[in-house]
């Protein structure tokens, strides 16, 4: 029997996803990703986040989804299990579009962790991505794992109904679960829904902005290199049955960001506010004591730095269609 530690990574052509699969490889796993493809938005941008894994050494995918596939024999010989899958996005949860929601937040997690189930004494650790959106609107600041989770979008509602999962399967089964609360994840790659990814493009292409809102909000934004980091340190015993926030140490207001993306590309920003959205937190802050005490997480990428990197990934991915 080898000693490569073998993982699956779900939802590995995803913005996460994928940076977490190099990740795994640098550091000596094997690494199965796999991804369905929906349809939340353009397949090409996910074969581009794929492009500089298919080729590497360890690296297997697999086009399958988790509500269609025989998980139960995809575990085979699997050690750790890191669940990137899903259905993302606040604002998009309303309506016709919860039943995606469900799907893939709720209903993939549950056949994912049935499967598991059945491999018991060979998984080591399943890590739940789960999201700073199971808070809600919660009063006081900085957000501790403690506070009752009272989500403000049908989105938030799905991904507290898939961290709960993975916590009962722990309690009924013994499962080692994990579950990281990422606050607002940026940089390269990152989804076209998503406000930098948004603001860069604009930037960039001479458009004007849209801000929703007075702008006045504020996001906990991290770094995907970070988030990246807390999988690895998910590992640890320390870790096990937990939930832990994931953040970036500090937040801004969205027309502070804006201003650093300005300044970092070097062009004045025309702005259009328009109306808030449902769904909408006014302010997220991940108190992340938890995390640096039983896991040394760190967050080592600070904004304006993490801003540089993804603004430098846009410039170099606008004219290619593929993107890199
Ligand atoms: P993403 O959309 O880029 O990646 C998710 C991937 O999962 C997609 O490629 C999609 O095709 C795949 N997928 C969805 N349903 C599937 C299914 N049933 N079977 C197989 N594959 C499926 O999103 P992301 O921003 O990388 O987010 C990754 C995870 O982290 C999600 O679970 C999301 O809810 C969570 N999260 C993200 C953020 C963030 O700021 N990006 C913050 C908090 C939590
Ligand atoms: C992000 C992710 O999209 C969710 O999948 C994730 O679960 C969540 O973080 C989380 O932390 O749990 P969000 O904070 O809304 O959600 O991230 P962005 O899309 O980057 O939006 C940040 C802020 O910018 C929001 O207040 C939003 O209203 C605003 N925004 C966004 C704009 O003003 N204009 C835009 O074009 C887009």
């Amino acid at each position: 029997m080898s000693d490569t530690p073998r993982s699956l990574v779900t939802g590995a052509a995803g913005f996460i996803g994928s940076h977490l699969c190099e990740r795994l490889l640098d550091e000596g796993h094997e690494v199965v990703g796999l991804d369905a493809f929906i349809d939340f938005y353009p397949r090409i941008r996910k074969e581009a986040n794929l492009l500089g894994l298919r080729s590497r050494p360890g690296f297997r995918f697999l086009e399958a989804d988790l509500l269609r596939t025989d998980v139960p024999e995809l575990l085979d010989g699997i050690d750790f299990i890191f669940h990137q899958a899903g259905q993302p996005g606040v604002r998009g949860s309303w309506g016709k579009r919860f039943d995606e929601y469900v799907a893939n937040n709720i209903l993939a997690t549950q056949r994912l962790l049935e499967a598991a189930k059945g491999h018991l004494g060979r998984i080591r650790r399943l890590v739940y991505a789960s999201s700073s959106s199971v808070y809600g609107a919660v009063p006081t600041l900085p957000l501790a794992e403690d506070a009752v989770p009272r989500p403000f979008s049908p989105y938030g509602v799905t991904k507290l109904a898939g961290e709960h999962l993975c916590l009962l399967y722990r309690l009924n089964y013994g499962l080692p679960v994990v579950a990281l609360r990422y606050f607002t994840v940026y940089g390269p790659r990152q989804r076209p829904d998503m406000a930098f990814e948004r603001f860069i493009h604009a930037v960039l292409s001479g458009e004007e902005v849209v801000i929703y809102g007075d702008g006045e909000q504020t996001r906990d934004f991290t770094y995907v290199s970070d988030g990246v980091e807390a999988n690895l340190l998910a590992l640890r015993p320390e870790a096990e049955g937990r939930t832990f926030n994931i953040g970036g140490g500090a937040r801004i207001t969205i027309n502070g960001a804006l201003s650093i993306v300005g300044r970092l590309v070097g062009q004045d920003i025309r702005r259009r506010h328009v109306l808030s959205q449902e769904g909408d937190v006014r302010h997220t802050f991940a108190d992340v004591t938890l995390a640096g005490r039983l896991l040394e997480y760190r967050p080592r990428v600070a904004l304006q730095e993490g801003l540089a990197r993804q603004i430098e990934w846009a410039r170099r991915s606008l004219g290619a269609p593929h993107g890199s």
